[in-house]
């Protein structure tokens, strides 16, 4: 399996009044080509636990495994790992510093060892997959872009070294809903390429449009994890521990309450719109615009 942990743990600042216990004895396999997205509570270890598979960190028990090598084995080579994953964190904007976009690119891609021509051939390509066009863009201050755009250019730095793993801490924050949703079809189209994608988000409709598993941390310990669907089916565990609970699931119960049978294993749109679909066909669901009350016809 690509991606293993095994009984990873991580205490922060061990020893000391501040020692913070984020994440225990977590067991998990990751294979390539999945979309996974976290979610939890603030403080639930979700940033620890991409800093951990990032090899950011390393694990105070336990191991993290990526293709079958310990990354904090004393003889594993992190230029392997450099290659293999990119992280965006959030607000990566912030972080751009560069004079022109071109350039900020090219750093990603300094410690690469490649030819000049392909430096500049990947710029290019990372830059056209986020939707700019090479030559208008390349030559421009990052500094000078909208926030949207930026967080583009953010995006584009961590695509240029193109990486088979990609983990977003929260990249959706702050941008406005067409920014979101522009941003969420790049990541989906570099997933349908085969890239493994993990995204932390705090939004439960982002997470049960766009993730295909998911795994909900709580108190450094991994809860729940599985198919989205099935994951957003426990609807009530996950409002007892007052969690997000994706749109389409709420609607679904909604339509299950009104006494249409309505199947409840759902988590994005196009699921709810193809069970709308086949419910209507089955027996019909008719409205009735005077009660507003939808009636189920047997
Ligand atoms: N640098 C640090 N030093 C000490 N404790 C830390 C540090 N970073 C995180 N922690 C603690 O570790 C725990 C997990 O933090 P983490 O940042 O992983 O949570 P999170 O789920 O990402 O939260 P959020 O949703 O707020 O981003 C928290 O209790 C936090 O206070
Ligand atoms: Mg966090």
């Amino acid at each position: 399996m690509p991606i293993v942990l095994e009984k990873a743990s991580y205490t922060y600042a061990p020893g000391t009044p501040y020692e913070a216990a984020a994440l225990c004895d977590i067991d998990l396999q990751i294979a390539d080509g999945e979309f996974i997205g976290i979610m939890g509570h603030t403080g639930s270890g979700k940033s620890t636990l991409l800093q951990l598979i990032a090899g950011l960190i390393t694990p105070s028990r336990g191991k993290v495994m990526i293709d079958g090598c310990d990354i904090n084995a004393r003889n594993y080579n992190r230029d392997v790992l450099r290659k293999k994953l990119s992280m965006i964190f959030q607000y990566p904007e912030y972080q751009l510093f560069e004079t022109t976009v071109e350039k900020e690119l090219a750093f990603s891609l300094k410690h690469s060892g490649l030819p000049g021509k392909e430096v500049k051939e990947r710029v290019r390509r990372a830059l056209e997959a986020v939707g700019f066009s090479y030559t208008r863009v390349r030559s421009l201050s990052p500094l000078g872009l909208s926030g949207g755009e930026k967080r583009k250019v953010a995006i584009a730095c961590a695509l240029v070294t193109e990486p088979k793993i990609l983990l977003l801490d929260e990249p959706v924050a702050g941008l406005d809903p067409r920014g979101r949703k522009e941003f969420l079809e790049i990541i989906t189209r570099r997933n349908k390429a085969g890239t493994t994608i993990i995204m932390v988000s705090h939004d439960a409709d982002v997470l049960g449009n766009y993730a295909q598993r998911i795994l909900v941390l709580n108190q450094g310990k991994l809860l729940l994890d599985g198919p989205a669907k099935r994951v957003f089916t426990d609807i009530e565990k996950l409002e007892a521990l007052k969690l997000g609970v994706c749109r389409p699931r709420k609607l679904a119960r909604r339509l299950k309450e009104c006494g249409i049978p309505f199947p409840q294993d759902i988590a994005g749109y196009d699921e709810f719109i193809a069970a709308v679909v086949e419910v209507s066909k089955k027996g019909g669901m008719s409205h009735e615009p005077d009660t507003g009350r939808h009636v189920y016809s047997r």
